[in-house]
């Protein structure tokens, strides 16, 4: 067991026993911002497999993969119902389907899953083939680029506009937005304030869209069938925002790792390029290597799980990323294996599962075959490592390439 200051110690509840303390600070460690993901492959072996963190206001957090899927099957005990930060972060707005449980959640689901299915996000393939080109194109001659603010930012909130039926004049204003939203270095009042601003904006597009539908999301939602009526203007915000979070900061942090990862793999790189059908079986390896969120959930009564006393109440966070190394889950979880069987737990599992999958994958396959056709050989600049930061999302906070 580690020692603790007095003042961690006091924040331990009475029910949970010492040798399941480990503290683990995930916005502010050290190893964190070294690399988040090997930081994360540590916890399998120097902490046990559930286990409480004093930090960050103290939650249980659990590294294993069958742990994570058998606890999202459990949403009676393990709910995302008062998960919390979700509905904070958001000024008291319920987002929907993430901050409700089944059966209730089922009805809220229903409508996305039909509108963003594989066949129904296919159609945008031509335009986030067309802004990828836009955004190679303005780097491609410098030979150089941060690919984080160059790329990976733009990239997710010019398709976010696209989808949502949004003008893209607004890029520049919705991408301040979306990263003042995300950042976890900026204030509680100025986050508040962000949020009311994006939900300003979601809302305005709503009510524009209340009067006269166009092609797009928010046009198909208003029409959405929930248990025989459409969503009212609270549930629209609540999908709007869902959408607008959950899809952009995700997607960065995923495309700035993978690309990372290329970057140090030439190899890798050289096959991807001589043999482009092998991309969407890398997106998934990618993905499992470097997961992007830990996901909370709220222990709604008390219980004794896999030998451990939770009480209702409780904090607990879903180490995704962890879970893609567990040994147990996956056969040597370290190397990047093409055509792996096994399913990832990036996107999670149960009835929460990221209903947005079709379309993250889509952004990085388009995304992969346009930048390995275009631009040569890349490496990480040796002058400027990359820089993270830890927290709920695992994020790249700056990737400068080279090439040519
Ligand atoms: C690589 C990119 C992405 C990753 C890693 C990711 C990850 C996740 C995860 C782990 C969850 C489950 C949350 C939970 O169990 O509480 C989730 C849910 C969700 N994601 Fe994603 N996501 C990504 C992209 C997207 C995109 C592009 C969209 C929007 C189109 C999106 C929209 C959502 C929504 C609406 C939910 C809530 C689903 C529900 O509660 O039923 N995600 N995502």
């Amino acid at each position: 067991m580690q020692a603790f200051s007095a003042q961690t110690s006091d924040k331990i509840p009475a029910h949970v026993p010492p040798e399941l303390i480990y503290e683990f600070d995930i916005a502010r460690d050290p190893r964190m911002l070294e690399d988040p993901h090997a930081r994360m492959r540590s916890l399998l072996f120097e902490a046990p497999p559930i286990f409480y963190s004093p930090c960050n206001g103290g939650q249980w957090m659990v590294t294993r993969k069958q742990t994570i899927v058998d606890m999202t099957m459990k949403p009676e005990v393990f709910s995302n119902g008062s998960a919390g930060e979700k509905k904070d972060a958001t000024g008291g707005l319920t987002l929907l389907p993430i901050s409700v449980d089944p059966p209730q959640h089922t009805m809220y689901r229903t409508p996305l899953n039909q509108q963003l299915a594989a066949k129904s996000v296919a159609g945008l393939e031509p335009s986030i083939r067309a802004m990828t080109n836009e955004l190679i194109d303005k780097v491609l001659a410098a030979g150089r680029c941060d690919f984080l603010s160059d790329i990976a930012e733009p990239l997710p909130v010019t398709l976010f506009l696209k989808l949502a039926g949004m003008p893209t004049n607004r890029l520049a204003e919705f991408r301040e937005l979306a990263l003042r939203a995300s950042s976890a270095t900026v204030d509680p009042a100025t986050r508040a304030e962000t949020f009311k601003h994006i939900a300003g904006i979601l809302a305005e597009t709503i009510m524009a869209r209340q009067q006269k539908r166009e092609d797009d999301l928010l046009s198909r939602l208003l029409d959405a069938n929930l248990d025989g009526r459409n969503p009212n203007f609270q549930e629209m915000m609540g999908y709007s925002i869902l959408l607008f979070l959950g899809g952009l900061d995700t997607v960065v942090n995923a495309l700035s790792f993978g690309v990372r990862r290329l970057a140090r793999d030439q190899e890798l790189q050289a096959k991807l390029r001589a043999e482009p059908g092998l991309i969407p079986g890398a997106v998934e390896e990618l993905l499992r290597l470097h997961g992007v969120v830990c996901i909370p959930r709220r222990v709604a009564r008390d219980e004794v799980y896999q030998g451990v006393q939770f009480k209702q109440g409780d904090a607990v966070l879903l180490l995704l990323p962890a879970a893609n190394y567990d040994e147990a889950a996956f056969s040597n979880p370290e190397q990047f294996i093409l055509g792996r069987k096994e399913q990832h737990q990036t996107f999670n599992t149960g009835p929460h599962r990221c209903v947005g999958l079709n379309l993250a994958r889509l952004e990085m396959k388009v995304f992969y075959e346009e930048w390995l056709k275009r631009v040569p050989p890349f490496r990480l600049d040796p002058q400027a490592p990359p820089k993270f930061m830890g927290g709920f999302s695992l994020s790249v906070t700056s990737l400068p390439l080279v090439w040519g």
